[in-house]
């Protein structure tokens, strides 16, 4: 009776916590890192689950917010400012100890209607993106480990290379992405700023034309800290950890630090042991070309919940058809093979971490 009492209180105190906390920041920080991350909205603090996650810094080390420093949320009119939803993922972060990664300032995507059917002209649309880059990084001063200063700014044929047809590209040229830069360093002169985009985690014209970008930014004389590897893969795709490491290197080579930003693994359904295996092995590879990356300081899963991810068909989003289960946890909870070899991988490959 004592001794199985003792075994109770010794499984409940010690080996139950160990088993339902986790703790990838805690190992990615033990081998350098700065954090380990995850994207996440306030729609999702309903869930208790969820939110004891989220709210355990050995776990997650740092919250970038999916939608809700937009530009279409932060200034829904000419004059509108509001930054409620995105301040109370900062106040979580603050109060957990987290780090933030702060997304975004400039892109083509999620923009208010008075902006993409105003009539501008190349000075007036300049003023207004200076003056929404330096009220919402002013707002945020000091908060931000990193700004996503401009986000996907290619085309997004991987392919191509160049600069999308948009309408700052369209309105303003080129010149546009380095004024954004310069006023978001000026008014943050702490917070790292990056250039934010996907499919650069494979060579070809798509990730030259991204080192292209950094060095149009850097002949301007204008400060760019960071690279951003969004990480949107699938298994028959995605690139293997040497290639993975060779276009980190691209981008370490100019001077930049880099973040594995926005982390999924999304798979055909019904799922597979195979394809779960398949799902394991690109997590694995993109946290190891990170930790064999001396200026990668970090990585962001987008989102931790299949539950709640933004590819289908478990959300209203299925921009991805037939894709799903794409994050560390099922829906039921569960712990993906990818979880686990994440956290093993961590644990016990090779200190030269
Ligand atoms: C939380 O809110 C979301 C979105 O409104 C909803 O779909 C979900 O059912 C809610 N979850 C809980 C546990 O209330
Ligand atoms: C600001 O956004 C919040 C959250 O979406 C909303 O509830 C609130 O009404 C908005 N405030 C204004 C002044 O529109
Ligand atoms: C711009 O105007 C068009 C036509 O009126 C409309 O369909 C569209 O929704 C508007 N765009 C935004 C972002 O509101
Ligand atoms: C912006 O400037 C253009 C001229 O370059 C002008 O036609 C347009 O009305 C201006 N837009 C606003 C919203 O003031
Ligand atoms: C890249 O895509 C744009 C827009 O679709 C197109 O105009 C341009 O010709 C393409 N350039 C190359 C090098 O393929
Ligand atoms: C959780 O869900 C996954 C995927 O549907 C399934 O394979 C697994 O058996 C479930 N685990 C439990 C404990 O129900």
């Amino acid at each position: 009776m004592y001794s199985s009492l003792r075994i109770l209180l010794y499984t409940t105190l010690t080996v139950l916590p160990v088993l339902v906390s986790g703790q990838l920041n805690d190992l990615a920080q033990r081998r350098g890192k700065l954090y380990f991350g995850t994207e996440t909205e306030t729609w999702e603090f309903n869930d208790t689950t969820y939110l004891s996650h989220l709210n355990n810094v050995r776990e997650f080390g740092a919250l970038v917010p999916g939608n809700s420093m937009k530009w279409e949320v932060i200034q829904p009119g000419r004059y509108e400012w509001n930054f409620t939803l995105a301040d109370q993922i900062v106040d979580l972060a603050e109060h957990n100890g987290q780090h933030m990664r702060c997304h975004n300032l400039v892109w083509h995507e999620q923009l208010p209607g008075w902006l993409v059917n105003g009539t501008w002209g190349k000075e007036n649309l300049t003023a207004v993106m200076i003056d929404h880059v330096v009220r919402e990084v002013t707002h945020y001063k000091g908060k931000c480990y990193a700004w996503d200063v401009v986000n996907e700014v290619l085309n997004d044929d991987p392919n191509n290379g160049t600069l999308r047809s948009d309408m700052w590209l369209d309105i303003i040229g080129p010149e546009y992405i380095a004024i954004a830069f310069e006023h978001a360093a000026r008014a943050d002169p702490h917070a790292k700023l990056y250039y934010n985009e996907y499919d650069i985690e494979f060579k070809g014209p798509k990730h030259d034309g991204a080192m292209k970008v950094v060095k149009m930014i850097q002949d301007a004389g204008v400060r760019i800290d960071g690279i951003g590897f969004e990480s949107h893969f699938t298994p028959s795709t995605a690139p293997g950890l040497q290639e993975q490491m060779d276009c980190m290197k691209d981008f370490t080579d100019l001077g930049l630090e880099l973040a594995v930003t926005e982390l999924d693994v999304r798979i055909l359904l019904p799922d597979s042991p195979e394809e779960l295996e398949q799902q394991e092995t690109v997590y694995v590879d993109t946290v190891e070309a990170c930790m064999n990356t001396e200026k990668c300081v970090g990585m962001t899963v987008w989102d931790f919940w299949d539950q709640n991810s933004w590819i289908g068909p478990l959300t209203w989003d299925l921009y991805y058809n037939g894709y799903g289960e794409a994050d560390l946890y099922f829906a039921n909870w569960t712990r993906k093979p990818a979880y686990t070899g994440i956290e093993s991988a961590l644990k016990h490959r090779p200190s030269h971490w």
